[in-house]
């Protein structure tokens, strides 16, 4: 195999060094540069934060993913994609979500 191809510039970073380095989205300081994009759970129970959501999404801040963005949140009953989705329709909703958000992320994550 061709020596140039395999050389590694010395001035060039680190592709996974770069992955892993704390950056900034605005205010937002972040511990590294991995996202989960948003991706609809399914996970909700008729439209109420659950359990296996909370344990879901746990999983990736332990598996140091610095950015979780969470699925769309339907913010009307009758406009729900499924009644998995997470809901904001009703402020019976809201005391689970800084639960959720607390439970979600860990020491160097923004909540
Ligand atoms: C199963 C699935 C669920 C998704 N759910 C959402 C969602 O709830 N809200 C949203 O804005 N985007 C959603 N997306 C779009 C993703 O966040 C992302 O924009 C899309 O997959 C393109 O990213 P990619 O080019 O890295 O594949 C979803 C994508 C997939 C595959």
């Amino acid at each position: 195999m061709d020596d140039k191809m395999n050389a590694v510039s010395a001035k060039e970073p680190n592709p996974v060094s770069l992955l892993e380095s704390p950056c900034h989205i605005g205010a937002l300081a972040l511990p590294n540069r991995f996202v989960r994009s948003a991706t609809h759970e399914s996970l909700a129970e008729d439209g109420a934060v659950s359990e296996r959501l909370i344990t879901a999404l746990s999983r990736l801040a332990r598996g140091r993913v610095g950015t979780i963005v969470t699925g769309a949140a339907a913010v009307a009953q009758d406009g729900r994609i499924s009644p998995t989705q997470i809901g904001l329709w009703t402020t019976a909703f809201c005391p689970a979500w800084p639960a959720w958000s607390a439970r979600s992320t860990r020491p160097g994550t923004p909540a």
